[in-house]
């Protein structure tokens, strides 16, 4: 992307403001905890890998601030970073992961002095931030087999640049098949209610050149009954060890249409995203938003007041309706549970 999704530079997380998109480009300067924690929630930045890379950059944040020679004190200062970080979001599991992973530096070294702990969590974060963008560009490599020369591919909310440090997983597969000279034509779903489609995939995909076509939700089973879809790819927030998978609220209806309409349906993600605890979808937790984003989305009244709302911000599709799920590591294909637990390190 031409312009950084996340950014660090002396204790300050440089953010584009994705609220504010597509009208204007804005960046926010975070040198606060609580700052980033708003941002998370509010979704200024938002998608799986980029609020994991967000929250280890949080973490390196309180550790840039903190003050003092107490290794305790730090310790401290580091768990309550990564605990307020932590309940920012449910369901994207990049977050722990994250988290887990900046901690596990203090673990390694209980007895550590102070400076040097400070330096290392902030240069764990800052390689968690490159290996996203080196594991995006794998999951492209990868999933350059499954689309064909010429490509209609449709895609649901915003699995790109924006959504991680640069490139993206499921348009991370579209760009790596753009830049391999396929043509490639999208078809993004707006998704319903905050239009990650129609704001953010529209706006990165023009700005790569590659031709976009924004549809309502609703409007995607028209295009697979008439056959104008080759494949359908989504990112991912959370995937089962069995395959289920999270992903933005819409998808598993997508899934669904595709399987019936014969289209192969793809998931693109990073490892980070697999939750080897989790056996199945009934255990990945669902975020439920207010409900102000469907009755006042964008500020205009469009429910009648006192009805109430369902507001899930994701949902699951079952691994049955997936066909291939791409990863760094390759491509894998149904029965998933033996494939994922081989991703396992
Ligand atoms: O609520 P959001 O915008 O954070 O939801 C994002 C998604 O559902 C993405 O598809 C997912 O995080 C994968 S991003 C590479």
């Amino acid at each position: 992307m031409a312009v950084p999704t996340i950014a660090w530079k002396d204790g300050i997380i440089r953010i584009i403001d994705q609220t504010r998109l597509p009208g204007e480009i804005v960046f926010l300067d975070i040198a606060s905890l609580e700052t980033l924690c708003e941002a998370i929630r509010s979704l200024r930045v938002r998608g799986a890998p980029a609020i994991g890379v967000a929250g280890a950059l949080g973490v390196a944040l309180a550790a840039y601030h903190f003050q003092g020679d107490s290794r305790p004190g730090l310790d401290r200062t580091i768990r309550e970073a990564a605990s307020a970080l932590n309940a920012t979001r449910p369901t994207a599991v990049n977050l722990p992961w994250a988290l887990g992973r900046m901690t596990r530096v203090l673990d390694a070294d209980p007895g550590g002095a102070v400076p040097d702990m400070r330096e290392r969590l902030i240069r764990e974060a800052l390689d968690m931030l490159a290996e996203d963008d080196a594991v995006c560009r794998r999951i492209g490599a990868h999933g350059l087999s499954l689309i064909p020369d010429s490509a209609v591919i449709l895609t649901h909310c915003n699995a790109g640049g924006l959504a991680t440090s640069g490139y993206g997983t499921a348009l991370g597969v579209i760009y790596a098949a753009h830049e391999a000279g396929k043509t490639v034509r999208v078809f993004a779903d707006e998704t319903r209610p905050l239009l990650q489609g129609a704001r953010l995939t529209a706006w990165e995909l023009r700005e790569s050149g590659i031709p976009v076509t924004v549809l309502c939700d609703s409007a995607a089973a028209v295009l697979m009954r008439k056959g104008v879809i080759d494949c359908v790819i989504v990112g991912a927030d959370r995937i089962a060890a069995n395959g289920d998978t999270a992903n933005k609220v819409g998808t598993c209806g997508l899934a669904v249409i595709a399987k019936a309409c014969g289209v192969p349906f793809y998931v693109a993600a990073p490892v980070s995203t697999v939750d080897f605890s989790i056996p199945d979808g009934e255990g990945i937790p669902i975020e439920e938003r207010d409900g102000s984003e469907i009755a006042e989305g964008f500020g205009v009244r469009t429910v009648p007041e006192g009805v109430p709302l369902f507001n899930p911000a994701f949902d699951v599709t079952p691994h049955a309706l997936i066909s291939a799920i791409v990863t760094e590591e390759g491509v894998l294909r149904p029965p998933f549970d033996a494939g994922i637990r081989g991703l396992r390190v």
